[in-house]
């Protein structure tokens, strides 16, 4: 039962401890376990950036490792960090003035942040809607869901158009008149696709509906990618009818985790957000997102990175993504039966025609890659991120062996499925607990059909 060499086998939780060197080479050893760095490079280990940059956002968060943001009133250095990281947040985001942040814990944490603000302008603004519903396209991160379930309002996924972006129109038909807002993506997760921001700000804009654009995985990426050449459509506060933007700190900003924020045109939009009560013995209690307490590293080593690389140095990495992504793209291409997609930030999408992709991405997690895709249509999604050239080499080699070693025409006709795209299977016994009970809960495909 227990990790460590206990004596007593029958508790989980053992009444004698062991030494703090035992502990820590036993943690050790657990580690070595773990795919290696470059194997992780597109997935596991992805959006991390340069070593030293992960380094120096550790080092930083080490700093406050002990202290709570909740307790942020009385740090007044923390709170002059907190200040100035949602500034810097707002103004990338090319938010004016007026423009206001909070800080999260990620991407689903500020989702749910957007979401919770929509529902509360509709429980003051148009209290006769019982069941607030809000619109996105299929290709929404599932953290809408999730969200949209945890807080009792309905979640319309409606398709997207023929090439995969969400479609106005059909957002346009969605809408009814218990709709309180539309989020869309820039770009989403499963296609690196900017959704036509602009487009359906108009229509969100003439029926006074909330607008959250999800900028988690690009919003540290996207602004830098077109100050180094690539075109990015408008997405964020630039847009009118913009209401809130998630951006994920802890992607593309190289912050450690826990870090992303939830960006709000102006107070206008965070009066929703605030839950300020003071029903209890303790008196008032202010969070600024849905969480109690909170990582202080995380906000000041979001802060420290921000600063360490400034603009520039952000900009430099937007170029080395570029060129990564071509010479992946380049090599991919020169593979028989596999070929890229046109995707619109850093990831790069590898189809194919005549081979089962799951079973690539088997092959290659076999020689160690860690690598994730997605089921519909079957796909792997590369996270990219700017890469040694030896890497590059070692895992184009890799692919080409495996596309090599398998059967042109072993399309299934029921594709392989599976956790994130990885043909994952709750037949593998290394899963965690949680994930096999969890799991048992998916509705089967059968199951959904007999809705
Ligand atoms: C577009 C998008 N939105 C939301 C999320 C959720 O972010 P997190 O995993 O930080 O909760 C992700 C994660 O990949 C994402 O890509």
């Amino acid at each position: 039962m227990s990790l460590l060499n206990q004596k007593d086998d029958s508790h989980a939780f053992p009444i004698t401890g062991s030494g703090a060197d035992e502990v820590l080479e036993r943690i050790n050893e657990l580690k070595s376990d773990l795919p290696s760095r470059a194997h992780g490079q597109f997935g596991l280990y992805a959006m991390e950036g340069e070593d030293s940059v992960q380094e120096f956002g550790e080092q930083a968060y080490r700093t406050f490792i002990r202290m709570n943001t909740v307790f942020s009133s009385v740090l007044p250095g923390l709170a002059m960090i907190e200040d100035d990281l949602q500034a810097m947040c707002v103004e990338i985001h090319n938010g004016d003035r007026a423009g206001r942040a909070n800080i999260t814990s990620g991407g689903t944490e500020s989702i749910y942040c957007a979401l919770h603000a929509m529902r509360e302008r509709a429980r003051i603004e148009r209290p006769e809607i019982s069941v607030p519903e809000i619109i996105v396209p299929y290709s929404a991160h599932i953290a809408f869901s999730r969200g949209a379930h945890f807080l009792g309002m309905k979640l319309i996924r409606v398709p997207t158009g023929d090439n995969y972006r969400a479609d106005a129109t059909l957002i346009e038909q969605a809408i009814g008149s218990c709709t309180v807002g539309v989020a869309v993506s820039a770009p989403c997760w499963p296609y690196d696709l900017f959704d036509p921001v602009s487009e359906i700000a108009e229509l969100t804009l003439s029926r006074k509906l909330w607008l959250h654009v999800d900028a988690c995985v690009g919003g540290f990426l996207a602004p830098f990618l077109e100050a180094v050449g690539q075109p990015i459509p408008e997405y964020d506060f630039r847009v009118p009818g913009v209401h809130s933007i998630s951006a994920d700190l802890h992607k593309y900003g190289y912050s450690p985790k826990p870090c992303s924020a939830i960006l709000w045109r102006s107070e206008q939009e965070q009066k929703f957000h605030y839950h300020a009560c003071s029903d209890w013995p303790s008196g008032p209690y202010l969070s600024q997102s849905m969480l109690g307490s909170g990582p202080a590293g995380a906000t000041v080593a979001a802060w420290a990175v921000l600063n360490h690389l400034g603009r520039q140095g952000y900009e430099k990495i937007a170029e080395k993504i570029v060129r990564t992504k071509e010479k992946l793209t380049a090599g991919i291409e020169e593979i028989d039966g596999l070929s890229t997609w046109k995707t619109d930030t850093a990831s790069l999408m590898i189809i194919s025609a005549g081979l089962d992709i799951h079973e690539v991405t088997a092959g290659m997690n076999a020689l160690g890659w860690v690598l994730w895709g997605n089921n519909e249509p079957p796909l792997i999604h590369l996270t990219v991120d700017s890469t040694e050239d030896d890497i590059i080499q070692r895992f184009l080699a890799d692919l080409a062996q495996v596309a090599d070693s398998l059967p042109a025409g072993g399309v299934h006709a029921v594709p392989k499925t599976g956790i994130y795209g990885t043909g994952i299977s709750e037949s593998e016994d290394h899963l965690p607990r949680w994930v096999y009970d969890a799991w048992k809960l998916i509705e089967t495909p059968e199951q959904k059909a007999g809705d």
